[in-house]
């Protein structure tokens, strides 16, 4: 089993020093992203240097300096020890995925809610993937299900053209089909009634396009995945709350629907939740 950070800085750190370790961190390929709290910027290296001995495979470890923001969700990072390089290969349950770390966006957390939705997919269906980075929920998909094509929209010229790469490293062309641009102009101008499910991995933004996702959903109806942070008192659920304000905003849209799934991806904050919901909708007439 692997030593954890605490226990392998145990010599080189202050017992109060150690305390302020965040345990957990991202490895993405080989190269790994920490957050380091400013009063252990100058430990720095003592850190990064223990991560590469924990996981023998990280070539490069890159510090993490601001939260993942903006409409394009990215996080600045700063070099630490290692290659000097903000480029990695990250392999997911069978698929493969570069990324250029600040310049798209990515996390390995999701690897399970990715592959949540890719079991779902019949065969020959159409999707509409809105939100779709470099590509991995699409590619996914198009691994392990017998799906027919996953228009695949950002609005990040940068995450496009890795999305391309990654097409073809996954030999998955044609089925595949990235587009640069805004999903809602995407979506009026040239995809409206053709998808079976629709995908909305932003949840800063899913709320506000939510009408754009019905529109691009077949006339007989369909899925809609859909993902949203909520926050939640002790003897509240992030689940429910963000199903009534969904079910509420579907009906002013004048469309029938009904949720059969939703859970937790993670958690966020103190008392906030990013919340993933399966929304089936039917009437779309
Ligand atoms: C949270 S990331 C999710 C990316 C990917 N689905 C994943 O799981 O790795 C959201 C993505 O939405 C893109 N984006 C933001 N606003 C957009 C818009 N209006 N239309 C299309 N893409 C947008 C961002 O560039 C970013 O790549």
């Amino acid at each position: 089993m692997k030593r954890n950070l605490k226990a392998v800085l145990a010599d080189r750190l202050r017992l109060e020093e150690l305390e302020l370790l965040y345990r957990s961190y991202d490895v993405i390929g080989d190269i790994a992203i920490i957050r380091i709290p400013d009063a252990l910027k100058h430990r720095s290296k003592a850190i990064a240097e223990a991560i590469m001995q924990i996981q023998k495979h990280v070539k490069t470890v890159l510090r993490q300096v601001s939260p993942v923001s903006g409409d394009l969700r990215l996080r600045r990072v700063e070099w630490v020890v290692g290659e000097k390089k903000v480029e990695s290969l990250h392999k997911e349950h069978g698929c493969l995925f570069k990324i250029a770390h600040e310049r798209c966006y990515f996390s390995p957390r999701l690897s399970h809610e990715r592959m949540r939705i890719s079991q779902q997919v019949q065969s020959g269906e159409v999707i509409v993937n809105m939100f779709s980075g470099v590509g991995c929920y699409s590619i996914m998909i198009a691994k392990h299900s017998a799906v027919e094509k996953v228009y695949s929209i950002d609005i990040n010229p940068v995450a496009v053209r890795y999305m391309q790469e990654n097409v073809k490293l996954n030999k998955v062309g044609g089925r595949v089909i990235p587009i640069e641009g805004d999903a809602k102009n995407i979506i009026q101008e040239s995809l409206q009634n053709v998808a079976d499910r629709v995908l909305m991995p932003l949840p800063e933004r899913a709320y506000e396009y939510l009408g754009y996702a019905v529109q691009a959903l077949k006339q007989k109806g369909g899925w809609i995945h859909y993902y949203d942070f909520e926050h939640a008192r002790k003897d509240e659920s992030s689940v429910e709350k963000v199903k009534v304000k969904v079910v509420e905003r579907l009906q002013n849209l004048g469309v029938d629907s009904e949720i059969p799934f939703g859970r937790i991806v993670r958690t966020t904050g103190p008392n906030w939740y990013q919340v993933a919901l399966d929304v089936h909708l039917t009437n779309l007439l």
